[in-house]
């Protein structure tokens, strides 16, 4: 963004707040400023570790080993070495985009009826979760290997060592994580060791809830994690093998073997084959920027991109500002649209046909977009896209959350957009070694086929990477430099957030802190959702007022308000007018200045960090 974009921008805050937009009397957080590099995480402990790393010279990746390592301590209910993860990565010596995947798999022996019961029913989420169906193979350790040895800079031993110290000395309990404990003990009440589902592994119950009084571990309360700092030091010796091969392994596939609930099948060979994918980003030009994020397994780069693929065809019903009725509209209608789609023909490429291409096809897009009248379309039907080779059964469960995301620039130009998950808040509730194991295989279909026997493309098959919602994604402007850095936590509603995340900045020109603090709104193929104001989080508006104007006004049968806890980390590269020679941030920028423009959500614990 040049300097002539950052005037308009502020210009558009000056409209805004001139139409009536008020913000709350509590000051609303504002964008953080660095000239060099920049880390964004949902946790201040792990965006310190990062911004460290990225201040001794490390790279993008080195400082995402550091951030994960941490993460997974720190804030282990949303990700972790027991999970998985998605990369969009820009190399600029290259100047290549990338995207990793690093997805659970489901185990060699899987079948496509494992979540349903001798009747062929489904032996429900709940149950499935808590279990050891749920736990797909980790791909988050030979992720950071995998990172670590195409792009870092620093010794691999020395990425660990925030997270070890951490682990050793301890750190504090944050209310959020003390928070989500408690809710978790509310949903299953119970605290001997015959009553309790979730934290049915005696280690993890200990390590978070008070075993006196049954409550969760206060906030404050000096966490340490000597089992995981071992962890770290047989990963920091050894390399992912530590992890993949021989004592953890053989402790994971037992674990899973014995869990107290449903027992699990994954072996010591799962974890053995266990193979990270470099595969092509899907990218689709918005009003001149490339948009580029994550193919299948994720539905993100997909969803995300239709969205703004339809709703910049249909400019002529966009509102002038992000909370106007007309702009919440199309936003939902598109998002109607990108679902119907999502849930029928996303899910592993590499078992089923995905019609990648089809689907952000610009002529397909057009046609699609046409469908939007001035009043609710309700359910959209799914379209055909033109590389569409088989159809299928949509699946489409709503979930749960447990994810976090990470936005790094480093002072080489470099750029990481990470969205790394253990599924559901703490995973399936077990800990092993110091890390919780993921519930990821909940995101397959149940279902392996509808009523009429057609296939759910989201099936559970041996080995198969299940559908995910996770959205890294990068931004470009026109001349191939990086423009924006940004992604999510929230199930499903990753790709709302995200797609909103990016017409904020993009479209209505405002920097990414302002453009999180926008209250959400998004519809998944089902109700309408607009979010509640927090004070001092969001900007404030009237939710009800406008739920009842999209009622009367377009004709919505469904609208609800609520919370929508997001967690979005973005940064955009933002040109000074100064030609001076300026370093790293893109290739195209040589000539420019540049500095970085970061935005973190204070719905979770977010913080910048850089200089
Ligand atoms: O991959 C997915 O789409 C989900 N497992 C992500 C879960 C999630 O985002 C939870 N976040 N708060």
């Amino acid at each position: 963004m040049r300097f002539r974009t950052l005037v308009i921008a502020l210009l558009a805050i000056c409209l805004l707040t001139s139409m009536g937009w008020s913000k709350t009397e509590t000051e609303l957080p504002t964008a953080v400023v660095t000239k060099r590099e920049m880390v964004v995480t949902a946790n201040p402990l792990a965006t310190e570790a990062g911004a460290h790393i990225l201040k001794i010279g490390g790279t993008a990746a080195d400082a995402m080993v550091a951030v994960q390592t941490v993460l997974g301590l720190v804030e282990p209910q949303s990700s972790g070495l027991g999970g998985g993860a998605f990369i969009v990565y820009y190399d600029a010596k290259t100047g290549k985009t990338t995207t990793l995947d690093a997805r659970e798999k489901a185990p060699a022996t899987a079948t496509e009826d494992r979540f349903l019961d001798d009747a062929g029913d489904s032996i429900g989420f709940s149950n499935a979760w808590q279990s050891g169906l749920s736990v797909g193979v980790p791909g988050t350790p030979r992720m950071m290997e995998y990172m670590h040895d195409r792009y870092g800079k620093l010794p691999w031993q020395r990425l660990f060592v925030p997270a070890k110290r951490l682990a050793q000395k301890g750190f504090e309990l944050t209310e959020r994580t003390s928070s989500q404990i408690a809710e978790l003990l509310d949903r299953n009440p119970g605290c001997g060791d015959d009553e309790r589902l979730f934290f049915r592994d005696p280690t993890a119950f200990e390590y978070f809830v008070d075993t006196d009084t049954c409550e969760a571990k206060p906030a404050g309360t000096l966490m340490r994690n000597k089992a995981y700092a071992r962890t770290l030091r047989a990963l920091a010796r050894k390399g992912a093998d530590a992890f993949y091969y021989g004592p953890i392994a053989r402790d994971i596939a037992d674990a899973v073997q014995g869990d107290l609930n449903i027992p699990g099948d994954m072996t010591e060979e799962d974890l053995a084959n266990y193979e990270v994918v470099e595969r092509e980003p899907v990218c689709i030009d918005y009003m001149g920027y490339d948009v580029c994020g994550m193919g299948p397994p994720s539905s993100g780069g997909l969803a995300v991109g239709q969205i703004l693929g339809i709703i910049e065809n249909r400019d002529d019903l966009m509102g002038s500002n992000p909370l106007d009725a007309d702009t919440v509209h199309l936003f939902s209608q598109a998002g109607r649209l990108a679902f119907a789609d999502r849930n029928k023909y996303v899910a592993d490429s590499d078992f089923v046909s995905v019609p990648v291409a089809g689907m952000l096809d610009p002529d397909y897009l057009a046609d699609r977009a046409a469908f939007i009248t001035g009043t609710d379309m309700g359910t959209a039907l799914p379209g055909y896209p033109p590389d569409m080779i088989a159809s299928y059964a949509p699946d489409t469960r709503a979930k749960l959350s447990g994810t976090s995301h990470v936005s790094i620039i480093d002072r080489y130009g470099n750029a990481l957009s990470m969205t790394t998950t253990i599924e559901s808040s703490f995973g399936n509730g077990v800990m092993v070694r110091g890390f919780l194991l993921n519930n990821e295989l909940t995101d397959f279909s149940f279902d392996f086929e509808d009523a009429d026997g057609i296939p759910i493309a989201n099936r559970v098959e041996p080995n198969k990477r299940p559908r995910s919602s996770m959205s890294p994604s990068i931004v470009f402007d026109d001349d191939g430099n990086v423009e924006l850095v940004t992604g999510s936590p929230g199930g499903s509603r990753i790709i709302g957030y995200t797609a909103q995340s990016i017409m904020n900045v993009i479209h209505f020109g405002l920097d990414p802190q302002e453009a999180i603090n926008i209250p959400h709104y998004q519809n998944r193929n089902s109700y309408t959702e607009l979010e509640t104001p927090i004070p001092g989080v969001t900007l404030d508006y009237d939710a009800e007022a406008l739920a009842e104007q999209l009622r009367d006004e377009y004709e919505y049968s469904d609208v609800r308000t609520g919370a929508m806890t997001s967690g979005l980390s973005s940064i955009q590269v933002v040109e000074s007018d100064d030609e001076k020679p300026g370093k790293g941030h893109g290739k195209g920028r040589k000539h420019f200045k540049t500095i970085l423009v970061g935005g973190a959500d204070h719905r979770r614990d977010g913080t910048v960090g850089g200089r």
